[in-house]
């Protein structure tokens, strides 16, 4: 899958790679009212990921209805939307509005954002408030697929993964991006406008790996809940240390942005080791972890 907030509404690549290579498309976070986003500089690279703060920037619920939704039907793939915002009316009413749409499989909560009416308490980072999150937009998915997507920027991530699931998450998408900043030391200012932004790619596989083991050994596996890794997958090998951690699905972010074709050999990357190992299905190597 593509990693929500990486791949826009699914148009920006469709002229570099075969989307359809994929088994499923995420947008990017939609939220109930357009945004525009933080100022710039948003987004910069670093050795081995980058550092964004987009702020969300997002068309909208409405504008997302009339103008999107259009394309991404022609995609013929079951497309997922990433949904944001900063109260919990927020989060339902986007959820309910799609939960009518017929090309939206599911909804992935992006939880790693504050609860303005919580005293800015991150939705992501506090089980009772991803608890009450997950409970009240499960209310709202009739049809869809509920995933809840976990923030790392927490001391005991399967926690945080156990209130998901327990109010009623379908699948546990992991990790977002990792809290960070960079300085310019000449002009001693942050370089990013909002001062801090997410860290993603390579640099971030690791632990993202180690966080995708402990859910899925502590919580998702007795709970029989699939975990979509992602988190700096940019060759097969990378895809093949979260499977074997434990994740069923993988999404591909900050590597897109080099390489979109990687989608394509992460996937032949897949099907070779499958091959060289013996094994008829991707599920055998499931959490197939030796430890
Ligand atoms: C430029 C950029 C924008 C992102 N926007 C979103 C977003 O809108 N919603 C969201 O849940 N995650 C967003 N993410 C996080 C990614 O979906 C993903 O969780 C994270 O980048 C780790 O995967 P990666 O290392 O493969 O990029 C964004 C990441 C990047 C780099």
């Amino acid at each position: 899958m593509t990693a929500g907030g990486t791949c826009g509404y699914a148009d920006e690549y469709a002229d570099f790679v075969d989307l359809r290579t994929l088994g499923a498309f995420v947008t990017k976070s939609i939220t109930a009212e357009p945004r525009a986003g933080n100022e710039y500089q948003r987004v910069i690279e670093t050795r081995a990921g980058m550092l964004n703060a987009i702020g969300l920037a997002n068309v909208g619920l409405e504008a997302f209805l009339a103008e999107k939704v259009p394309i991404l039907e022609k995609l013929r793939l079951p497309v997922f939307v990433n949904v944001a915002g900063t109260t919990v009316d927020d989060y339902v009413k986007v959820a309910a509005a799609l939960d009518e749409v017929h090309v939206v499989r599911g909804v992935e909560l992006n939880i790693s954002c504050p609860n303005v009416k919580a005293g800015g308490i991150e939705f992501g980072t506090d089980p009772r408030q991803a608890k009450l999150i997950t409970g009240e937009v499960r209310k709202a998915c009739r049809k869809n697929i509920l995933i809840v997507k976990l923030s790392p920027n927490v001391t005991d991530i399967a926690a945080m993964a156990a209130a998901a699931i327990d109010a009623g998450a379908d699948a546990i998408s992991m990790i977002n991006t990792l809290k960070a900043m960079a300085i310019d030391v000449e002009k001693r200012r942050p370089i990013l406008a909002n001062v801090t932004g997410g860290l993603s790619g390579p640099a971030i596989r690791p632990i993202a790996v180690r966080m995708v083991h402990e859910v899925y050994t502590k919580v998702a596996r007795p709970a029989g809940v699939p975990i979509i890794g992602m988190g700096g997958i940019q060759y097969a090998n990378d895809a093949l240390e979260f499977l074997l951690a434990g994740a069923t699905g993988l999404a591909i972010g900050t590597a897109m942005f080099i390489d979109p074709g990687c989608i394509v050999s992460i996937r032949d990357g897949i099907a070779d080791y499958l091959r060289r190992h013996g094994h008829g299905s991707v599920t055998e190597i499931i959490g197939a972890l030796e430890t």
